[in-house]
């Protein structure tokens, strides 16, 4: 079922092929918002979204392939991650230096909201998860740009921190936002994730928030809009 969103534009999915990323898709899809995945692998979104969605191809590292793929479009979501620990997948490159091409180029073509996938605990240099290439330094990296190019001038940016991610339908649990990055456990699934973001293009709470988010029990929920009006 398709139920009409307050948002109107498209909004390009970075990392669509993810497993937070195909459930942004999902998500706007339910919610009648034309969107444009960025992926490597035009076979790979294909076989995931079909016509459903406009694909851009190309690479995160090439700027001209980023500023085609934002072109157009009033939002971005980016659910990039890093999974290699050197090379085209590794944090430097996804985590940092990708988001913070994507938010540039976003930029400079006018796009008015970006919505980003970060992590807890990224304010935490000391991190075990950090041993893995100082992920969580470069997801704050990028946050920290987001903020300064995205918070003025007509932009707004929404950064969602989750616990660890797992997999499931969304809206199944009732959940706990706070800001501040003091929490050191829990999880969150990725669909509920996807949800907060593209309910993030509408709702004036989310704008220009950075919070994290964890599971609390099970509890359908009617709408994850109402956790934004708890942070504001
Ligand atoms: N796992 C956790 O418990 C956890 C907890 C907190 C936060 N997070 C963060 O949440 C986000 C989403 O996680 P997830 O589990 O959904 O991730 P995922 O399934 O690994 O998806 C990552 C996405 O990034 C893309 N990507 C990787 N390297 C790329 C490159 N060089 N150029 C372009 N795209 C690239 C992948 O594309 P391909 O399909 O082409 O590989 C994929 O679409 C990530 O930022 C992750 O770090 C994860």
């Amino acid at each position: 079922m398709t139920t009409i969103s307050q948002y109107q534009g498209k909004v390009l999915v970075a990392g669509a092929t993810g497993k937070t990323g195909q459930w942004v898709v999902k998500r706007l899809l339910h919610y009648g918002i034309p969107a444009r995945v960025f992926s490597r692998e035009r076979e790979k979104a294909y076989a995931l979204f079909g016509d459903s969605v406009e694909i851009a191809t190309g690479k995160i590292q090439n700027a001209e392939d980023v500023a085609n793929a934002v072109k157009g479009c009033g939002a971005v979501i980016s659910a990039l991650g890093s999974n290699a620990y050197s090379g085209e997948s590794s944090p430097d490159e996804v985590d940092r230096d990708g988001v913070k091409r994507l938010v540039d180029e976003a930029s400079r073509a006018g796009v008015k909201h970006f919505g980003l996938v970060s992590s807890m605990a990224v304010t935490k240099w000391y991190h075990p998860l950090n041993l893995f290439a100082g992920v969580l330094t470069k997801k704050w990296e990028a946050e920290e740009h987001l903020r300064s190019v995205f918070s003025g001038a007509g932009r707004t940016y929404t950064i969602v921190r989750p616990g660890g991610l797992k997999d499931g339908e969304p809206l199944q649990n009732r959940l706990h936002v706070e800001t501040g990055d003091r929490m050191w456990s829990g999880w969150a699934n990725r669909s509920d994730v996807a949800e907060l973001l593209v309910v993030s293009l509408w709702a004036e709470k989310a704008k220009n928030l950075t919070f994290e988010v964890v599971s609390e029990a099970e509890e359908q929920q009617e709408s994850l809009e109402p956790y934004y009006g708890k942070l504001a």
